[in-house]
């Protein structure tokens, strides 16, 4: 007999969607499986106001596919010159879902980044009283701090303090890559706290991207660290502990900037991510956690209903998904989570 799995229609809580002709090539890609998605805002020059939300927020609706049902979730990128009148009114009006912390040059297009966090508690303040959530890119950027342990650093040295000084604040840790990522997370008591999990950091780990020779696509950040760390994170994702769901942190690149000697960020998953999740679940035995994971969680934290349209994965011989997506702008290699996907998406 065949195995199905029904769900809620899945929404991607962290999705990079770019622009031009990027955005034309990959938006359908997530659109063909998620209702909705948390649209980072790091294009180049980033989405800092209201009025650029707006004008991103159209040129996405306009480059849906015919009879696509997606809603993307706009963001403002939190700069230290962030206006908390123009931000209040972007999110009184339903413009904007979250705002987006990026510590200056912590990633791929993030110089505009906060430095200094006294510039910006006016903005937190507000954000706490009108409960809009600050989605977090949790590592420093301290040259003297390795790279494997920016994301712990930056829990005890920026995460904590921030929180203790601002506690009305809503907070998603995003992509989170460690055990101390989920513990802390974990030991939050007040629902005042989220974290989001990527498809690839569930399956990869940093052998992937450094044994047997340099695998760029593997290359994203935070960077995959010790097999231990990518247990814990398919620990939280299976447990059905709600602060934990789906943000698939999709970033796609070209291939010529993947694969340069100084290559880019970032994975690009949105295409295969359904049937990638569902295998890690199964082989886990949590596929009855799937949903909530993917579908449920995500919208309970923004205070959104999940969606009433659902999604069908059946159990068969293994998918194939195209190795590249082809955009003008050159090619984009898919995630290859490095073993058969046998959950397909039927409809
Ligand atoms: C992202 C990108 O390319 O915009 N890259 C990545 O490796 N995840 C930026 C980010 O989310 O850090
Ligand atoms: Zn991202």
């Amino acid at each position: 007999m065949t195995r199905t799995l029904t769900l809620r229609r899945p929404d991607d809580w962290h999705l990079h969607l770019r622009d031009g002709a990027m955005l034309r090539a990959v938006l359908p890609e997530t659109s063909r499986h998620f209702g909705r998605a948390i649209v980072m805002p790091n294009l180049v020059p980033p989405v800092v106001t209201a009025a650029d939300a707006v004008a991103y927020r159209d040129r996405i609706l306009a480059a849906l596919p015919e009879g696509a049902e997606f809603t993307p979730l706009m963001t403002l990128y939190l700069t230290e010159t962030t206006d908390p009148a123009d931000l209040r009114a972007a999110a009184q009006s339903g413009l904007i879902t979250a705002v987006k912390l990026y510590p200056a040059g912590a990633t791929t297009n993030s110089a505009s980044g906060v430095r200094d966090f006294d510039k910006v508690m006016a903005v937190l303040e507000t954000m706490a009283e009108i409960d809009l959530p600050l989605c977090v890119h949790g590592e420093v950027t301290d040259p003297a701090i390795d790279i494997f342990d920016r994301e712990a650093v930056f829990i005890d040295t920026v995460l904590d303090p921030l929180r203790r000084r601002v506690p009305d604040l809503r907070v998603v840790m995003e992509h989170i890559t460690t055990s101390d990522g989920v513990d802390y997370v974990s030991a939050q008591p007040d629902g005042k706290m989220g974290a989001t999990i990527t498809t690839h950091h569930l399956i990869i780990d940093r052998n992937h991207i450094l044994v047997g020779g340099i695998k760029p696509h593997y290359y994203c950040l935070p960077v995959a660290k010790r097999a231990r760390h990518r247990d814990a994170l398919v620990a939280a994702a299976i447990s059905g502990d709600a602060r934990f769901f789906l943000g698939t942190d999709s970033a796609p690149h070209t291939d010529p900037n993947k694969l340069s000697v100084c290559g880019c960020a970032g994975v690009f998953s949105a295409s295969n991510t359904m049937s990638c999740l569902a295998e890690v679940f199964d082989r886990a035995g949590a596929l009855d956690k799937l949903e909530g994971f993917s579908s449920l969680n995500g919208p309970a934290f923004y205070g959104l209903a999940p969606n009433t349209a659902t999604l069908t994965l059946t159990h068969g011989d293994p998918v194939s998904y195209p190795a590249h997506i082809q955009t003008e702008d050159g090619p984009v290699t898919l995630f290859d989570p490095g073993f058969p996907l046998h959950w397909r998406v039927a409809s």
